[in-house]
């Protein structure tokens, strides 16, 4: 089979604070899949899919809202783990919901089944959908999913 063209449908995979510790952050919670291992894998997948993938990891909330009014016209689709910030950033929510593009929200952990203060998401009510609990193959899921929606006229097998 011949490779796809290169596309011109672009996905923004952002990462949050502590994430880019995975592999050896509590790995009982988070498995031992690294990040650099999570974006080859996404990377692949994406080429396969026919998108463009872009991502990255900050620890810091200002640098992740300003990639976030960035995407704004650049991307047609985004996947979100803000990890903590999840939990307390409502100015990553605002510029969340100033995006028209679908959203996809990733935890690798079941967050409603942990500590209260992980079981509300500020994200949850302006993103178009979640994937939480299933580990590292989450990522890969909401791919699948945000191509669905940004290329309605392929069929995927
Ligand atoms: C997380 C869950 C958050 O509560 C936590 O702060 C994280 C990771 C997850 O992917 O399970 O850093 O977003």
């Amino acid at each position: 089979m011949s490779k796809p063209a290169p596309s011109s449908t672009r996905i923004l995979v952002i990462h949050g604070p502590n994430l880019n510790l995975l592999g050896r952050r509590e790995p009982e919670i988070y498995g031992r899949t690294t990040l650099d291992e999570i974006n080859s894998q996404l990377s692949a997948l994406g080429a396969q899919l026919g998108l463009a993938l872009d991502t990255f990891q900050s620890n810091h909330e200002g640098a992740i809202v300003d990639r976030i009014q960035q995407a704004e016209g650049a991307y047609d689709g985004l996947i979100i783990n803000a990890a903590a910030f999840t939990h307390t950033s409502i100015a990553i929510r605002d510029a969340l919901a100033m995006l028209n593009a679908p959203v996809i929200e990733v935890h690798l952990s079941n967050i409603h089944k942990r500590e209260a203060f992980r079981h509300t998401s500020l994200m949850a009510g302006v993103v178009t959908g979640q994937i939480i609990g299933l580990g590292a193959a989450g990522y890969a899921l909401a791919l699948r999913g945000l191509s669905e929606m940004v290329r309605p006229a392929v069929t995927l097998v």
